[in-house]
């Protein structure tokens, strides 16, 4: 099987890669990537001289390279993680959320639709639903929640699912969606909460938190994400939405207080500073349907998998100070002020 996966070179679609690469020797992995400030290739050094594995640099907007790739190609399999995907960027600049998320989203399903394809995947988020109530725990969402969007970000990864949708029933193409809460593991780019309060906190640099931090993510590890997609794709009913979840559901004050507690670091690196505009409250997946249709469970629970992000961040100090060396501390400077 000759498999794209876009944004290969970002977080989840590099840790993609990398199982799909070892998992299935007899599949073709191509990495279609722009390599934006969020793509690095040093993730994919473990794979990048196997021979199931081919780099390909390029934008998923451009429609004659989209196009020429998929022609020469032929592809059985198209798994779509590229994206803009950091929610205080689509704040600032909204526009190449709809460039990338959208019209790179259907430029893929018209390649799709000219050259024939076995499956369109698309990985979405559990941000298309909106936000739940702090106060009423009781509430999920499910696949048939209401889309509901609050950022830029969210509506432009909500249109790009309707886009799919509608391609499923307009043109018969086979397309599958994903929906998945937070991640967290490695080579998670160091602008999400995450491994920003780690490296902030390895340096013991301020942590900034948003309001008063009561705000509640749903955090799933990123190889659980990774095996989720993999099952969809294989063994999931065309046409269909999955949750994707584990029931981790903190506060962002217990995350920063439980990393710098593995750390040993003191809480008064805290420091609250102005909400996000627009902060959803809560997010909590209902993963009911991938459970009891595909057998899929998470392997890690918060706790594991905490540890061992923050293992992976101290074994591998190289491959983040590269990173906020260079232009991200530009960012990090805007977008603070500290
Ligand atoms: P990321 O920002 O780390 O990586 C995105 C990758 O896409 C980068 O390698 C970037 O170079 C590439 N890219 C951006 N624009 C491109 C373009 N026009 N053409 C080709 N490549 C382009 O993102 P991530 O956190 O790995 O998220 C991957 C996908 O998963 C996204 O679609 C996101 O919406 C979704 N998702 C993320 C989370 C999360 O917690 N991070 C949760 C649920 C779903
Ligand atoms: P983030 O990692 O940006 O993911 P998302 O907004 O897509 O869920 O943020 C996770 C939570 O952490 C979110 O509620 C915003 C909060 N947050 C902070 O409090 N401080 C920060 O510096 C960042 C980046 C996020």
């Amino acid at each position: 099987m000759k498999i794209i996966v876009t944004g290969g070179a970002g977080f989840i679609g590099g840790n993609f890669v990398l199982y799909a690469v070892d998992k299935y020797p007899q599949d073709q992995i191509i990495n279609l990537d722009a390599l934006t400030y969020a793509g690095n290739l040093e993730t994919l050094k473990p794979v990048e001289d196997k021979p199931n594995y081919k780099f390909v640099k390029g934008d998923i907007a451009d429609r004659e390279f989209i196009f020429n790739l998929f022609e020469e190609e032929k592809p059985d399999v198209v798994i779509n993680f590229a994206a803009e995907s950091h929610v205080d960027r689509s704040i600032t600049d909204p526009g190449i959320f709809v460039r990338t998320n959208v019209v790179g989203t259907t430029t893929l399903l018209d390649a799709c639709r000219t050259f024939g394809i076995g499956r369109y995947h698309q990985v979405s988020t559990d941000e298309v639903y909106g936000d739940l109530p702090l106060d009423r725990p009781d509430l999920l969402f499910t696949e048939t929640t209401p889309l509901h969007t609050s950022s830029p970000y969210s509506s432009a990864k909500a249109s790009a699912d309707l886009f799919v949708q509608a391609y499923h029933r307009t043109y018969g193409l086979p397309v599958s969606i994903s929906r998945c809460s937070n991640n967290y593991g490695p080579y998670h780019f160091p602008e999400k909460l995450i491994p920003l309060v780690i490296s902030r906190a390895l340096n013991d640099e301020e942590i900034p938190v948003y309001g008063k931090g009561e705000n509640v993510r749903d955090w799933l590890y990123v190889t659980d994400h990774c095996k989720a997609i993999d099952l969809i794709v294989r063994k999931g009913r065309e046409g269909e939405v999955y949750n994707i979840g584990g029931h981790n559901e903190k506060t962002n004050l217990e995350v920063v207080q439980t990393i710098l507690r593995i750390l040993g670091k003191p809480e008064s690196l805290i420091k609250y500073v102005t909400d996000r505009p627009g902060h959803d409250l809560r997010y909590a997946m209902d993963p009911t349907k991938i459970t009891t249709e595909l057998g899929w469970q998470p392997e890690h629970t918060f706790e594991t998998g905490i540890k061992d992000t923050i293992d992976w961040y101290l074994n591998n100090k190289e491959w983040w100070q590269n990173i906020i060396s260079g232009e991200y501390q530009n960012y990090f400077t805007k977008q603070y002020k500290m």
